[in-house]
């Protein structure tokens, strides 16, 4: 399960219904299995297999290089299947509506849908990239160059993929409905299930369910369960009885009347689109505005799979204040069937329907049969509709604010008839402005009219600045600024008045080359197995945690009285029950495997309970009662530096004369910034499956980075030595740092059980224990002075960094130092000092995330060079370039830039992405749209490879070779996805000779390769590949002889002849980086081997009413000198832009003031979908830039790239500077990260920000809030701007 609330779509399958030989994706996590009674339902298992026949779909996204860790992959595979199995030659627009329920972490989409376009009438894409490595000038001509001098022509381009080899698909061969279930003739009879704790019933009658109803007023009518799902799942809600309205044809069904279209209240939303979509394709345009506006709505409205599955009753049942479709349905007057056993009666959706939070008019014993949606007004009238969404992410988000709006004019005139605005998001309900509309009625559409809503909105539509939800000036100036668009709108549309509207080397050498992700069949057919499909052993048990409440306590007392008397409880374990030590941490250890008197974050773990079965455990563990006593708590940054509250040590990193190149300075700027934390939302949470073994050795699968780190910290606590323990890791799906150190919490506590009970114990974490225990990406806090000339060079800076730590060091000082290491990104600054504190808080330790720390400092400097171009009133990119880097120049820290390549990125990056044109451009398209505009930044990165902890920079391989020429091989690094088993098997093929057919890796195990450094630090194929070469190298310098004797002989003759000579055919290999070690006292030695370099150019559209806004283009150009693996490093490319792309512009971790993660799934924390991928991307990698220090001219690509997404960051920095300059503001202004709608709709500041602004009293304290979170705020009316904050954590 990747979330198990609908969010990631890695749970997709396909039902099918007899009935209109009918197919749609549905979340396998929310569909009920009694709902599914003569449904089919198909998996990704069920349409193909690498042993059988593999379908084209699962075959297409393996090829494409659309598969990585593979966790999302059968999901992404099944909707794509749901959909040809409607459409066997669908748009690319049907892809896009098909994958909005689908996330993936790793790629970056874009190779999925390039795989995928080949199903589509545009086809094959065209030949890519991998062509310009082989080339001096900047990449294909395009088949224009005289000759044979185009790679397309010539032979030495590589495509990434070649569709040519795609087995053609043929819809035809497809598995039909099964006959078992067309058989069953008898659909209309009334079922029974009885559950545990619920009764299922099914009538086959309206009158049937009004009876069960009456019988039964508190049941719940279920349908999608998108709803009640989630509430049984998440709110610990029991509904004994629940009805399913399925066979009831009065619910169903959809009839056009005179006034509009009746839907049955079960009709699933996708059914309603189509209805919708069909009458607007037929019915004059006057007639269908309320349809459109739904049709606008629904866009935007969850994924395809939930809509598939939701029901509109549901949505309007549920009455949920953020609910998109009640504003719409309140503003267009949609008319409701409520039925009880004793009639029926017909309620318009007015004020009065919604009675509170989530309340409605409905009595107990009613359901809502149907709804009626009206045709828009006609004749002499004139109505028009508008809906709007606006949610921190444009595809499958929750609301921000939505609302909807509709005006009805006069015969012939532009005066108000009849108005409605309606709003979600603004009350505990969906809200009418019913005083502002009257105030317009009569009123001339017009500015008068304008002014005089906006002044009455400001006052009726407030919110105590306390509200659930906060972001409270955002919403309110949101209320305006939609009302502007849909005056706007209008007001076009009444202008026209328009009643209708029309609509080079060896072939048999893999380096280099774009070889497949060896495991990616697997991952696209459900082969591929992840440590939760090890079957279960017989006697096995499942463990659920205890966690902490608070976020700072002692622990009172624990009572497990009630946990221990329910069904299948085995036994409790706490902290007196660890054999061994109980402090653990992978560097320090102040951390205890199971708390011990007292607790420092919420989520952290007190105990676990042991079951026969998850949901057993599951439950238990939570009747398991804790009492407390609570101490003070830090949460925010700003809060530990008010408390003072850091660890040891403060690191210094300086160089030069500080004062003195303040001296110098012409002019010296201050500032500050804040960048936000970040979730790893690895698709695979975190999973460990402990089985004990005789001698007190125990074996452990466990989805981690870190091998041995697991396998020394389960010794500690059992008290074992490291020899009895065998830690094996198969695959990830997924790590990104998350699984570098905070998988040992896990799987310390289910070893420990495993060893109490000597039975086999596991536990994968639901999602949201995932992100509540584990901690992600340390949040940022910097203050920075800079002094620079009046040409704009930098020539003094002194920065201060604060991280939010958390409750205990983990990884920090390391993240912390390489955020130092990066303080001036690729900027010669002569006279600098950094200091890194790192404050110690009640939060669950924060750790390693792809960039470790790098992307913090990175971020900063990138602000105070924009403040500087700001100040002087010129191009940031005029700065930059002139404090860039140059060959032979030292960092900070002394380190000589050598083999430098940056400035080569730079120049080829304007090329490329035609920067002045588009500069040109966006200046142009700014004089002419005051409420959008377009901004660009071009942004450098410079990363440093190695691990700063220079004794992790060595390596082990193992490589044996079987008698029949087969080859196994083991090296010490972990598969999450990255492709470093297909590299590892690359290289072995290159330096062996043989193909990577005859060449495997099983796992990786502690007892094959022992004491590895983690995956991490963009470096495993360095260090790995080395070690792998040097093991193979050792192999064929044994079979040099046979080779010499038998020159016409092959592989295997030689393998047997050395055989049967008695030469060893195992080796193992090694690999240390030479000539590190730096040390902060003395500011000298090497702390990168080298330096991996890339530029970044986006172009952006802010929206500066909403705060959304639209990523254009981005143009990557990336050093990773000659790739191992092209397809691979693309992929890594982009996969790690659009994870810097949600750090920068979109992911926001929420804590509640006592330190309570608010944000714990995919419905409330958002990451990039497909839809979020600029409208052009494109990665190219630098050509003629050999790496000698890495294997085969290589260079590390995990996680250099990431850092080039703040290229959006600062596009939309522009953007928002070219907004406020319509106001008169000019000069440097603070925007923190990410650059949420929020953020940037504040710091785009006009009359309708200001109108806000004057109304609003600033003094509050933040109160309990409910699901979006609470916030601290800052409020700078002085400058017109206001900014709420979240909390800094
Ligand atoms: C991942 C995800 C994304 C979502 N995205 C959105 C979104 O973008 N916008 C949005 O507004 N919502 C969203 N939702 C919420 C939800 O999908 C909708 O509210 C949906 O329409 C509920 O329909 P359902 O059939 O699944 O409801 P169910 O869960 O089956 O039922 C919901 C409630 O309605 C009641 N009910 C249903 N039918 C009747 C009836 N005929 N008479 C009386 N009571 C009835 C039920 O008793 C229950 O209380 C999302 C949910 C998930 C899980
Ligand atoms: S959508 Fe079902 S597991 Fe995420
Ligand atoms: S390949 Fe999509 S989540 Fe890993």
């Amino acid at each position: 399960m990747g979330c198990a609330e609908g969010g990631c779509g890695a749970c997709t399958v396909m039902l099918s219904r007899l009935k209109g030989d009918h197919h749609y994706s549905v979340n396998a996590c929310l569909a009920p299995l009694c709902s599914l009674h003569l449904v089919a339902v198909t998996t990704v298992e069920g349409i193909g297999s690498v042993a059988q026949t593999l379908h084209p779909v699962q075959e297409r996204i393996a090829k494409a290089h659309g598969s990585q860790c593979g966790f999302c992959t059968p999901g992404i595979v099944m909707s794509m299947y749901a959909l040809l199995r409607n459409k066997a030659t669908p748009t690319m627009d049907d892809l896009d509506d098909a994958f909005q329920g689908n996330l993936c972490r790793c790629t970056g989409y874009r190779p999925i849908l390039e795989g995928y376009r080949t199903f589509t009438k545009v086809g094959t894409p065209a030949l890519t990239v991998v062509c310009c490595l082989l080339r001096q000038d900047g990449g294909c001509c395009g088949g224009g160059a005289s000759g044979n001098g185009c790679c397309r022509t010539n032979g030495t381009a590589t495509p990434l993929f070649d569709a040519k080899d795609f087995v053609p698909f043929d819809p035809t061969q497809e598995v039909i409905f099964p006959p078992e279930l067309m058989v069953k003739t008898d659909r209309s009879q009334s079922l029974c299930f009885h559950g545990d704790r619920t009764v299922w019933l099914q009538p086959n009658s309206l009158e049937e369910l009004l009876s069960l109803k009456w019988k039964h007023p508190e049941a719940r009518v279920v349908v999608g369960n998108t709803e009640v799902g989630i509430e049984v799942k998440f709110k610990n809600m029991v509904y004994p009885v629940i009805l399913s309205p399925a066979f009831i044809p009065e619910l169903n069904t959809i009839k056009h009347t005179e006034q509009g279209i009746i839907f049955g209240a079960s009709c699933s939303l996708s059914l309603m689109e189509a209805e919708l979509r069909r009458a607007v394709d037929s019915l004059p345009l006057h007639q269908t505005q309320v349809f459109l506006a739904v049709l606008e709505q629904l866009r935007w409205f969850a994924g395809r799979q939930i809509r598939n599955v939701a029901a509109v009753g549901g949505n309007i049942m549920t009455a949920s204040p953020i609910s998109d479709l009640n504003p719409v349905f309140m503003a267009a007057g949609v008319k409701l069937t409520l039925m009880d056993k004793d009639g029926s009666r017909l309620v318009q959706m007015d004020s009065r329907f919604f009675t509170g939070y989530r309340r409605t008019a409905l009595r107990p014993q009613e359901v809502l049969v149907s709804l009626e949606i009206p045709y828009s007004k006609k004749v002499r009238q004139t109505q028009f509709m508008s809906a709007f969404k606006q949610s921190p992410r444009r595809e499958d988000d929750i609301s921000i604010v939505t609302a909807a709006m509709s005006v009805t004019f006069s015969p012939d005139t532009s005066l108000v008839e009849e108005l409605k605005l309606s709003y979600g998001g603004m009350a505990p309900t969906t809200v009418l402005a019913e005083r502002t509309a009257k105030e317009l009625i009569g009123r001339p559409w017009g500015e008068e009219l304008l002014q005089a809503a906006c002044s009455s909105l400001a006052e009726e539509m407030t919110l105590d600045p306390s509200a659930p939800g906060g972001m409270v000036t955002y919403r309110r100036t949101l209320t305006l600024s939609l009302f502007y668009k849909f005056y706007l709108t209008v007001l076009l549309k009444l202008r026209d008045q328009v009643w209708e509207v029309p609509q080079g080397q060896h072939l048999d050498d893999v380096v280099g080359r774009p070889i497949m992700h060896l495991s990616a069949l697997k991952q696209a057919t459900g082969e591929a197995v992840y440590c939760d499909d090890i079957p279960l052993y017989e006697n096995e048990l499942y463990l659920a945690l205890v966690t902490s409440t608070k976020a700072h306590a002692h622990i009172l007392s624990i009572d497990t009285s009630l946990a221990v008397s329910m069904p299948g409880v085995v036994c409790c374990l706490f902290s007196e029950d660890v054999p061994g030590s109980n402090s653990t941490g992978p560097i320090v250890y102040d951390e205890s495997v199971l708390a011990d008197g007292q607790v420092t974050c919420v989520g952290h773990i007190i105990g676990a309970v042991v079951a026969d079965t998850q949901s057993h455990a599951q439950r238990a563990a939570k009747a398991v009662k804790i009492q407390y006593e609570e101490l003070p708590t830090v949460v925010t940054i700003q809060e530990a530096i008010a408390a003072q509250s850091f660890y040891e040590p403060i690191r210094t990193l300086q160089k030069g004369d500080l004062e003195a190149g303040f001296e110098q300075a012409d002019h010296i700027l201050e500032g500050d910034m804040h960048m936000g934390g970040q979730e790893h939302f690895y698709l695979e949470t975190n999973v460990t499956l402990a089985v004990p073994k005789e001698d007190g050795e125990m074996e452990l699968f466990v989805s981690t980075q870190s091998a041995s780190k697991t396998q020394s910290l389960v010794a500690k606590a059992l008290g074992v030595a490291s020899n009895r323990i065998l830690v094996r890791v198969k695959r990830m799906g997924g790590g990104f740092g998350g699984k570098e150190s905070r998988t040992t919490i896990l799987s310390t506590v289910v070893a420990m059980a495993a060893n109490k009970l000597k039975r086999p114990v596991r536990c994968m974490l639901d999602r949201d224990e995932d992100m509540l225990v584990t901690g992600g990406r340390h949040p940022f806090y910097a203050k920075y002075k800079v002094g620079f000339l009046d040409n704009g060079q930098v020539v003094a800076l002194d920065v201060s960094y604060y991280s939010n730590t958390g409750n205990s060091m983990d990884l920090s000082l390391s993240v912390m130092e390489r955020a130092l290491f990066h303080m001036e990104n690729s900027y010669s600054v002569a006279n600098i000092r950094g200091r890194g504190f790192l404050c110690r808080t009640n939060l669950p330790s924060n750790t390693a995330f792809r960039g470790f720390g790098g992307p913090q400092g990175m971020i900063v400097a990138e602000s105070w060079v924009t403040d500087v171009a700001q100040r002087l009133g010129r191009p940031a990119e005029e700065i930059r370039r002139l404090n860039l880097y140059k060959e032979g120049d030292r960092t900070p820290y002394n380190q000589v830039l050598d083999q430098f390549t940056l400035d080569r990125c730079w120049d080829e990056c304007l090329r490329r992405s035609d920067y002045k044109q588009r500069r040109a451009a966006a200046h142009l398209y700014n004089r002419q749209n005051r409420w959008t505009k377009r901004g660009l930044a071009v942004v450098p990165t410079k990363f440093g490879i190695s691990f700063t902890a220079v004794f992790l920079n060595q390596a082990g391989a193992l490589v044996h070779i079987y008698t029949d020429g087969s080859v196994l091989v083991t090296h010490g690094g972990t598969e999450m996805g990255q492709g470093l088993h297909t590299k590892m098997v690359q290289v072995a093929s290159r330096v062996l000779g043989v193909p990577i057919s005859k060449i495997h890796i099983s796992e990786t195990s502690t007892n094959t390769v022992p004491n590895t450094s983690p995956t991490a630090a963009s470096a495993s194929s360095d260090l790995n590949g080395a070690a792998v070469h040097n093991a193979c190298q050792v192999l064929v310098e044994r079979l040099q002889p046979y080779r010499s004797a038998n020159p016409k002989g092959c592989w295997e003759d030689w393998v047997k002849a050395a055989y049967f000579d008695r030469v060893n055919l195992s080796a193992n290999g090694f690999y240390r980086t030479p000539d590190l070690g730096y040390d902060f006292n003395s500011n000298c030695g090497r702390v990168f081997d080298y330096y991996s370099y890339g530029v970044a150019c986006s172009e952006v559209e802010v929206d500066c009413l909403t705060g959304a806004h639209k990523n254009l283009r981005t143009t990557v150009v990336m050093d990773v000198g000659h790739s191992l693996n092209p397809a691979i490093d693309i992929g890594q490319v982009e996969g790690a832009f659009m994870q810097g792309l949600g750090l920068f512009t979109l992911e926001e971790l929420h804590y509640s003031p006592k330190g309570v993660l608010l944000t714990r799934g995919p419905g409330s924390y958002k990451i990039p979908a497909f839809g979020d991928i600029p409208s052009h991307l494109t990665v190219s990698l630098l050509r003629d830039a050999p790496n000698a220090k890495a294997i085969f001219n290589s260079k590390a690509v995990g996680e250099p790239p990431l850092f080039l997404a703040s290229s959006v960051f600062f596009a939309i920095k522009d953007a928002v500077s070219a907004a406020r300059s319509e106001v008169g503001l000019s000069g440097p202004f603070r925007l923190d990260s990410p650059a949420s709608a929020e953020r940037i709709r504040n710091a785009c500041t006009d009359r309708f920000s200001q109108l806000i602004c004057s109304v609003f009293s600033p003094s509050f304290t933040p109160g309990p809030s409910d699901h979006s979170g609470s916030f601290k705020l800052v409020l700078n009316c002085s400058v017109l701007t206001l900014t709420l904050v979240l909390v800094l954590s």
